[in-house]
């Protein structure tokens, strides 16, 4: 079967999906002119203002010439009257995962699904008003840059080294020297998008009073961050038993020296321990749907009447993924899969996870037999809603 992807031609400036892996993707930047047509900000910045001033959403201001300071940094939540004391030019509100509290926001995610969805990291929203920016940076993530309202100056400074210089002595990493490479300077539009891979130096500048930029941000997690989380899982599951041996070993040249073949013995204990491939799988997929916030997973007042589920979905009632809920699954060969939720698993039917990891579910999904289970089990998890209870929220 060929995948099929919810994403028109614009999206990648006439690439397909495919050319643009091959070419682009981790590798080097593209601007696309007109990714997404019409594209109307499905927030204005009174909204995005408003979601700054919530408990639990992360939200920063960064101002150019603050109070305290040069590129002073402040963490939300704000109080409502900040804005009205900031200056009329030069700072810039950051929101980061919008699309966990507005459904529309989240609706832009289904034209990235070309790329793995546990790859995604969230939506951060910018607004600022003329001359606001975060500098010249680089930051360590794949990002997609969509031009939501108002103009933004893009320039690109190239790939720059990991341990390039930062100015010293402020809450941001703002390089301490960027170049702009000949040509990599436009100004976007509305609609108007521009890929940049990791490591890319970048300063945006917004050129107009209202100015809001999306950063759809894809994840990769760190060497440091995968050993010492995979130790940790395997370190749960192995019996104290398995051990260091050393059977048979020859007599110690001098008992304070820590020789070769000890080494040996111990670099082979790690290296079959690690070696595990269903056990990297089963961290994997846990690890990697870890909700972003887990404080913002919130499971149900009441448990699920399986019943009244089965019948509110006959009624035509539609049961989507909480927003901010991450799925995934896993084909164990034999007909199952392991179907990863918000970081926790359940072994199921392969066709029953492909059906639960899809965006809506409807009565078709109770054709799948213990379909009816696992879903109340989801909905008492707090990783299903109802569509209407969603969209309401
Ligand atoms: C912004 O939207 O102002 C900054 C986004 C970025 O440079 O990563
Ligand atoms: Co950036």
């Amino acid at each position: 079967m060929s995948p099929s992807f919810d994403t028109s031609r614009s999206l990648l400036g006439g690439l397909d999906p495919a050319e643009f892996l091959r070419d682009y993707w981790q590798r080097k930047p593209l601007l696309i002119r007109g990714a997404f047509p019409d594209f109307e900000s499905p927030l204005d910045p009174d909204e995005l203002a408003g979601l700054a001033c919530e408990e639990g959403v992360e939200a920063r201001l960064v101002e150019e010439n603050g109070p305290d300071g040069p590129w002073q940094v402040s963490h939300g939540p704000f109080d409502e009257a900040i804005f009205a004391e900031l200056p009329e030019r030069d700072w810039t509100l950051l929101v980061q995962a919008v699309d966990h509290y507005v459904p529309e926001v989240a609706e832009l995610l289904e034209h990235f699904d070309f790329l793995p969805r546990w790859r995604l990291d969230d939506i951060m929203i910018s607004y600022a008003p003329p001359g606001g920016s975060v500098g010249p940076h680089i930051d360590h993530y794949d990002v997609f840059l969509i031009q939501g309202l108002g103009q933004r100056r893009w320039q690109l400074g190239g790939k720059v080294a990991d341990d390039a210089a930062i100015i010293p002595g402020i809450d941001l990493r703002i390089l301490e020297r960027f170049e702009v490479e000949p040509g990599d300077d436009w100004i976007l539009e509305p609609g108007d998008m521009l890929y940049l891979p990791p490591g890319w130096a970048h300063h945006g500048i917004s050129q107009s009073d209202d100015c809001m930029t999306y950063s759809v941000g894809f994840r990769a997690p760190s060497a440091d961050e995968a050993i010492t989380s995979f130790a940790d899982y395997l370190g749960e599951q192995l019996p104290a038993s398995i051990r260091y041996s050393d059977a048979g070993m020859a007599l110690p040249a001098t008992p304070a020296e820590v020789d070769d073949a000890s080494l040996a013995r111990m670099r082979q204990l790690i290296l079959d321990t690690l070696d595990n491939p269903n056990q990297l799988a089963q961290w994997f997929g846990r690890a990697m749907t870890q909700p972003k916030y887990v404080d913002q997973l919130i499971p149900a007042e009441h448990p699920t009447d399986v019943e009244a589920l089965v019948a509110e979905l006959q009624a035509g009632e539609v049961l989507v993924h909480s927003l901010g809920s991450r799925f995934a699954w896993r084909d164990l060969g034999n007909g199952n899969a392991t179907l990863f939720v918000d970081g926790d698993a359940i072994e199921c039917a392969l066709s029953l996870a492909q059906a639960v990891a899809a965006a809506q579910l409807d009565a078709d999904i109770l054709e799948h037999e213990e379909a009816a289970m696992l879903l109340g089990a989801l909905l008492d998890g707090g990783s299903l809603a109802w569509l209407d209870d969603e969209e309401d929220a």
